[in-house]
């Protein structure tokens, strides 16, 4: 049913200067792994093993990490240095993995429009790797595909944010049709906190059913100039239906310095040391 998922990579990730002048910002690691590592672990946990990137220029390193050294393998073949290597081969040995280029910057609409070259005419799922997730049980995506198994539209990860911080995200406003799950009624991206329909803001995971694509090509730029993912789900709510689920699990914000500490206190705390010592 659901295979395939989209992580648009192309952002220059300009607040980590220097460290992104010739790195990928998805490449830089929590504690041992790449960030971008944690989001395609979360999406083959929920059953896409089909795994599509937008990327641009300066972006190969993430091509080179879901694909086997050869030289590196052979030199720690046999010695106990090769487990370093096994959480990395079991998501290149479980998944498949695409590339396709976002030639100009013109937001996040438009890089997921360039994924159709990847995705067809299926739904499918998109993932900002900015956006860490973490859920003890089930992961945030394999929640929105359980939903998506039931309801069969498209749906977006909310989660209530303090009004200081509303402007960052894109906010929805909806109906609560069961226990964390809304029927959205509008979509605002970025909106000031006066102008903010809720305090419930969209994190960067996505389930989008195909016709978005012309959604998309129908969306004019919006806010910075850009063509906006939200404005096009916008349209597609108001003629069908859109749901925001208020996902379990917590989510740091590894697009800014603070959150991407946090993260990493969290992951070496948490996950790391743990998996050391076990
Ligand atoms: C994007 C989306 C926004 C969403 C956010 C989640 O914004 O445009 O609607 O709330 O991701 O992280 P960005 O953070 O890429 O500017």
């Amino acid at each position: 049913m659901l295979k395939k998922c989209l992580f648009p990579v192309a952002g220059y990730g300009t607040r980590f200067l220097p460290a992104t002048k010739a790195m990928p910002k998805e490449m830089l690691p929590l504690v041992n792994k790449p960030l971008v590592q944690y989001g395609v672990e979360e999406a083959i946990e929920a059953g896409l093993t089909e795994i599509g990137f937008v990327t641009g220029r300066g972006k190969r390193a993430i091509e080179d990490h879901f694909d086997t050294n050869f030289e590196l393998e052979q030199q720690i073949a046999g010695t106990g240095k090769e487990r370093y290597l096994d959480c990395v081969r079991q998501v290149i040995d479980s998944a498949s993995f695409s590339y396709t280029r976002q030639g100009e910057m013109r937001g996040l609409g438009d890089a997921i429009l360039q994924g159709q070259r990847l995705i067809g005419d299926e739904a499918f799922a998109v993932v900002l790797a900015d956006d860490l997730c973490l859920n003890e049980e089930v992961g945030v995506l394999g929640q929105m595909v359980q939903l998506y198994k039931q309801f069969r539209c498209s749906i977006v990860a909310v989660e209530e944010v303090p009004k200081e911080q509303i402007h960052k995200f894109g906010v929805i406003a909806g109906n609560e049709i069961k226990p964390d799950l809304f029927q959205v009624t509008d979509m605002v991206e970025k909106p000031s906190a006066e102008d903010a329909p809720s305090n419930m803001a969209i994190i960067g995971r996505y389930i989008l059913t195909p016709d978005i694509f012309d959604l998309i090509r129908e969306t004019p730029p919006g806010k910075n100039g850009e063509v906006q993912i939200t404005d096009a789900l916008l349209t597609q709510a108001k003629r069908g239906c859109v749901l925001a689920y208020r996902f379990k699990g917590r989510r740091f914000d590894c697009g800014s310095v603070d959150g991407f500490i946090e993260a990493t206190n969290h992951v070496y705390k948490n996950i790391y040391l743990p998996g050391e010592k076990g």
